[in-house]
């Protein structure tokens, strides 16, 4: 046997420190490396397997034989070229990372100005880094910076008071520590969950924090036991878990294709073994089961499964389900009880309310669709007494737990729905007894009539042929000259309603490009979805009401259509496509300079204040109404009116305001932009316009060239539209005057609390026709 050359075995021994702490008279060399005191992890230099030369700086488990990291420096700023790197504590307590060449690759910012010597960085047997003065205070860790794991004892922020979120931000492959589009956290719009992003979408999430302490208990395939639990320290809230005495090596993980994964080291089989992971790969993928569907993991293999009186629309669960039985608002419909669910994403969160005001607060809306509720006396948050949580519309990400977990989900159903089985068969009965008798005495009827009647139905074939439904019949007492359009005309205008013609997908249906008759007349047409919930009720009053209004800033509605269970209706077709494609288009915002964008909102101030004086459908400037259904798209519509279904004319203004704000600033209500800070551009913009910061909301493209005060008067003026309480709104004939008018002095607006909900879908839902208010589409024609 060879012996090792002398310098070989001295570079081996002399040259390493494997002290569990490092100092200013002590750096870190390329082949240094710190282990904790017990021997469980070590901190060095590495280089990733089947990686190019690239060094990073890590921790990893200093026992288990592969290679595992659970914490990176310089993930994405690696030392090159295999060049040798330094670690060093600076003068001012700081750790810093680099190169050969001197270059900072990486440093921790304590800014700790006064002399400290004896400051030491330890690394500690539970995997934390943590610089450390000579009076034993910490002032860093690297605890409060993970990378993509986090260790028994770590605490996880899910809400803090510096309003900073850490994620843990995934690898971008499995020998790639820099930072990818995974990441894991708490939900930015409400500190009740934890979600894993793709990016900016949602890709799993966990259910809604129900108050409980221990929010989660495992059992590993080897009998340990895994806590997990929320913590408070003053009122910002933390996620942490702990194993059992004596378990072997666990961490939980976020791995580089987003999986999250709860890992226990096996020593027989040498290997990592997951005993949680999420999504699971068969329907726990968020929203998989689409609206109004679950994951059911309460089946054998779980799967898609339609909520309680709902039934697939469609072969899959690509669309999700729909209701066996249409809502009706009033007293007509009760709520089901689901029992261990995992309740659905997109709530509102109503503070402060019992049990009974919850339910309460879910009958009275309309448009309220499941509520779920939970006491926090004994959870961890002082400041929440309770958690009513409210659904509007569609539900999604709704799952079922295997066994016990998960809470009551109240779903709203119409209450024939809810009945069980016998009660069914009690009302049943009698009602199809009842319906034989009449149709046997219809059938007599008929035969005897059927002579007269065919008379009678040529004469008004012309004017009758089309009113199939009978609640059309009452458009002919209206009065109005609307001409109809035959279906099989609107066929062949829009290619059969295809793909490529399609101009917009809106709140209530599709909206195609046709080319109608002979004169090849561009006219839009809008199909109504089957599901929009608009029956034959509102459909008359879309009509009615559009047809009356002839503004210029309106679109005019040319004709309508109904044919079997279709309903359509024909508008001009505005070829500038609506304002949507120009204010969020990069490419193309720039077209609208200021002096286009104030005539735009000037414009639809205008015509909205003609829809509610000129026009006089309200009756009065501020009659409340109560409507049947909510209708309108999502962010746009008011606090009252998303939850009460209660509407003025002031709801109109809410609507106004959040147009204004995101023609000024050229982002979306629901802009990803205020995912991390805020929930949606109202709450920004009053933020900034609080700190005197208005002029950043304005739009990069031009706020060098416009008159600063007249669009920071807009924005005023938007904020005053946009406040949570009806009556502090001003009126759109006051609006209008303060726009037009730069003299008017402005009250202060208050600040607008009401909603704390993230806006994703309104993208979906937004009408690309126009904004639809109140069953009145709105679109800009240029500025006349
Ligand atoms: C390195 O690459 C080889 C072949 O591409 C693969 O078999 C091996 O598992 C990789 N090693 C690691 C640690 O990923
Ligand atoms: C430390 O100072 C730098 C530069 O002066 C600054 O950018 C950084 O925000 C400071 N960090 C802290 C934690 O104060
Ligand atoms: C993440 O998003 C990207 C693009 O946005 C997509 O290509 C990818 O498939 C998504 N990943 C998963 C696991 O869904
Ligand atoms: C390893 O094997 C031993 C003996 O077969 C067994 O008692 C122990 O539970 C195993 N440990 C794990 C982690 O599987
Ligand atoms: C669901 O069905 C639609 C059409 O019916 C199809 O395009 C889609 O690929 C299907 N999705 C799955 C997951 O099978
Ligand atoms: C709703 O259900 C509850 C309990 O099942 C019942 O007591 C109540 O009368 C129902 N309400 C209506 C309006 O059907
Ligand atoms: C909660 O509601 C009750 C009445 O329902 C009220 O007396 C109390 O002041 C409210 N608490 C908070 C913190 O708003
Ligand atoms: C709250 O704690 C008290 C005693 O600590 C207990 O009696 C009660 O059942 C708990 N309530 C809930 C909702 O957990």
């Amino acid at each position: 046997m060879t012996p090792l050359p002398v310098f070989v075995l001295l570079s081996l021994v002399c040259f390493c420190i494997s002290d569990d702490r490092l100092t200013t008279a002590k750096p870190l060399n390329a082949r240094d490396k710190l282990v904790s005191s017990g021997g469980v992890f070590a901190l060095g230099f590495f280089t990733p397997a089947n990686s190019t030369a690239d060094t990073y700086i890590g921790i990893w488990y200093n026992k288990v034989p592969q290679p595992t990291y659970v914490w990176v420096a310089n993930r994405d700023n690696p030392i090159k070229n295999g060049s040798p790197g330094k670690l060093v504590m600076s003068s001012n307590s700081d750790l810093v990372l680099s190169d050969s060449q001197g270059r900072t690759l990486w440093t921790t910012t304590n800014n700790f100005t006064s002399a400290t010597t004896g400051t030491a960085a330890i690394l500690f047997d539970s995997g934390n880094l943590v610089i450390q003065l000579p009076n034993g205070k910490h002032i860093w860790q690297s605890f409060d910076y993970p990378t993509d794991t986090a260790l028994p004892d770590m605490v996880l922020p899910l809400s803090t008071n510096d309003g900073i979120l850490r994620r843990l931000v995934a690898w971008k492959g499995p020998d790639d520590p820099a930072t990818s589009d995974y990441s894991m956290g708490a939900d930015s719009s409400s500190d009740l969950q934890v979600v894993i992003w793709n990016g900016t979408r949602p890709y799993w999430r966990s259910s809604p924090w129900d108050g409980s302490l221990v929010s989660a208990l495992y059992q590993s395939i080897t009998g340990f036991i895994v806590t997990e639990t929320i913590v408070d320290r003053g009122g910002e809230l933390y996620m942490t878990f702990t194993v059992s005495e004596g378990s072997p090596s666990m961490r939980m993980m976020l791995d580089y294709k987003g999986t999250f994964k709860f890992l226990a080291w096996n020593s027989n089989s040498s290997s990592w073994e997951a005993f949680i992971e999420h999504p699971s790969p068969i329907c726990e993928r968020y929203a998989y089961c689409g609206p109004f569907g679950y994951c059911d993991a309460a089946e054998p293999v779980p799967k898609c499964n339609c909520l309680s009186g709902f039934e697939p629309d469609g072969v899959n669960f690509s669309r999700g389900c729909r209701r066996k039985e249409d809502l009706k608002c009033g007293k007509d419909n009760n709520f089901s009880t689901l029992r261990g669910m995992k309740t659905p994403d997109k709530f509102l969160y109503v503070r402060n309310r019992s049990f009974d005001q919850c339910t309460e607060e879910c009958r009275r809306s309309c448009s309220c669709s499941a509520y779920a509720y939970a006491d926090l006396k004994n959870g961890s948050r002082a400041a929440d007494q309770s958690r009513c949580l409210i659904w509007l519309g569609e539900l999604v990400d709704t799952g079922k737990f295997r066994d016990g977990g998960g809470e009551n989900l109240y779903l709203r159903l119409a209450s024939s729905t809810v009945d069980n089985e016998s009660n069914v068969l009690k009302t049943i009965l009698p009602i199809v007894a009842i319906l034989l008798i009449l149709t046997s005495i219809c059938l007599v009827w008929i035969c005897k009539s059927r002579g007269k009647r065919r008379i009678k139905e040529i004469k008004n074939k012309h004017t009758r042929q089309h009113l199939q439904n009978s609640k059309l019949n009452e458009l002919e007492n209206e009065s109005i000259d609307l001409p109809y359009i035959c279906f099989e005309d609107i066929v062949t205008a829009t290619d059969n309603f295809s793909d490529y013609k399609l101009l917009g997908k809106g709140g209530f249906g599709k909206v195609y490009k046709g080319l109608l008759g002979g004169g090849g007349k561009e006219v839009a047409v809008k199909r109504l979805s089957k599901s929009s919930g608009q029956g034959a009720d509102e459909f008359r009053n879309e009509v009615v009401l559009i047809a009356k209004l002839q503004h210029r800033n309106l679109v005019r509605l040319l004709g309508y259509c109904t044919h079997e269970d279709e309903k359509l209706l024909i508008y001009e077709y505005l070829p500038n496509k609506s304002l949507d494609a120009f204010l969020f288009d990069a490419t193309r915002n720039f077209v609208l300079d200021w002096l286009t964008r104030f005539k735009v909102i000037k414009g639809i101030a205008r015509g909205l204040l003609y829809l509610h004086q000129d026009s006089r459908i309200f009756g009065g400037n501020e009659q409340q109404a109560n409507t049947i259904r909510i209708v309108g798209t999502y962010g746009y519509m008011s606090p009252e009116y998303a939850m009460e279904g209660s509407f003025s004319v002031k709801s109109d203004t809410y609507s106004f305001g959040v147009l204004l704000l995101e023609i000024v600033s050229g982002l979306k209500i629901s802009s990803a932009h205020f995912m991390t800070d805020f929930t949606n551009l109202v709450a920004y913009a009053w933020s900034l316009w609080k700190d005197g910061n208005a002029r950043e909301l304005v739009h990069s493209s031009i706020v060098e060239n416009c008159p600063l005060h007249e669009v920071l008067r807009c924005i005023h003026i938007g904020l005053l539209c946009v406040q949570d309480n009806p009556n502090a709104r001003p009126l759109m004939s006051s609006t209008v005057f303060m726009l037009e008018n730069e003299t008017v002095p402005l009250p202060t607006p208050k600040e607008p609390l009401y909603f704390r909900r993230r806006y994703d879908e309104v993208e979906d839902q937004r009408d690309t026709m126009g904004i639809t208010l109140n069953k009145m589409t709105i679109t800009m024609q240029e500025g006349r």
